[in-house]
């Protein structure tokens, strides 16, 4: 039967364990993979702008030696020029795998139901998996193991934040996060993992091995930035703040950021920045994904 990868939930701790190793072997051995895809071909469907995500998926197969087809929003208009399901059952006749990016999580749900072939969440409003798969593997590589280690997420409650709560809990990482009232993240799924809510962003980093932020307007809010911004200025990761956590405490972004709204440009610019090799990570571990989804 084909796995799809829309959820963190949907995996096992050991299955996250299996990619990361494959990660691992990727990253140092990358000639060792370049024909384990030959012949599988990869769509792409975005109904939002990228660029680490789309371009490390390209470039992933193409290092695996598949292939990849980009459909930008209007070139399928997914649900307006037909349905999910059509797309769905039409692009199952000719790839092998789908990646989706929406604005419905729903969307994602419906693909997946009418797909014969594996889908995966290039991020929606409500998860962004590969991202967390991402952050989470980075901070393995940079602290040798994730027991022990306590990660403070401050900002929005959004998709990133989503994704993060539920794979630091089967990763068994300590995550606290601060969002302000009425940005605080789902509480559903706040409720399955063991992570702290905090509503003062200082009292969240205190004794954190690693601050991570996001943009306060996510993709589709543009609208509301103005009334975010108010909302979340106490929550910016600046200066300051990195002094309440623990010295040399690293610093994470998932990418775009908006320099001087929640990161300050010296914090995400400064010496404990791991935020490329966080967007780097983002193509070995989705490698790893594409390759226990497609490898049969
Ligand atoms: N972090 C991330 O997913 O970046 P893009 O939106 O550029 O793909
Ligand atoms: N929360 C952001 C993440 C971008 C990678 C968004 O959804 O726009």
């Amino acid at each position: 039967m084909k796995k799809d990868f829309i959820t963190i939930k949907d995996l096992t701790k050991k299955e996250i364990e299996d990619i990361f190793k494959l990660t691992g072997q990727l990253k140092k051995h990358k000639a060792k993979f370049n024909r384990v895809l030959t012949g599988k071909t990869l769509a792409l469907i975005f109904q939002k702008p990228s660029n680490r995500t789309r371009v490390s998926f390209e470039v992933g197969m193409c290092q695996l030696g598949g292939n990849s087809i980009y459909l930008a929003p209007h070139e399928i208009d997914l649900g307006v020029r037909e349905s999910i399901r059509d797309a769905a059952m039409t692009l199952s006749r000719y790839v092998d795998a789908i990646a989706l990016r929406t604005f419905k999580h729903d969307d994602i749900l419906e693909m997946a139901k009418y797909s014969a072939v594996p889908v995966i969440n290039g991020l929606s409003d409500i998860e962004h998996p590969c991202q967390a798969m991402a952050d989470v593997y980075t901070i393995k590589e940079k602290f040798g193991k994730l027991k022990g280690i306590t990660l403070a997420y401050v900002g929005d409650g959004n998709n990133v934040c989503s994704s993060l709560l539920r794979a630091c809990a089967k990763c068994d990482l300590r995550l606290n996060v601060a969002a302000p009232k009425g940005y605080e993240p789902d509480n559903s799924i706040l409720k399955e993992t063991s992570a702290n809510l905090f509503y003062n962003s200082s009292e969240a980093v205190k004794g954190a091995d690693v601050i991570y932020t996001d943009v306060w307007a996510s993709m589709g809010q543009e609208k509301e930035a103005e009334i975010r911004k108010k909302a979340f200025k106490d929550f910016q990761v600046n200066r300051e703040l990195v002094k309440s956590a623990k010295k040399d405490c690293l610093i994470m972004h998932c990418l775009p950021a908006h320099r001087d709204e929640e990161i300050t440009a010296d914090v995400i610019d400064g010496a404990n920045s791991i935020v490329f090799d966080q967007a780097e990570n983002r193509l070995h571990v989705q490698k790893a994904i594409l390759i226990k989804l497609l490898e049969r």
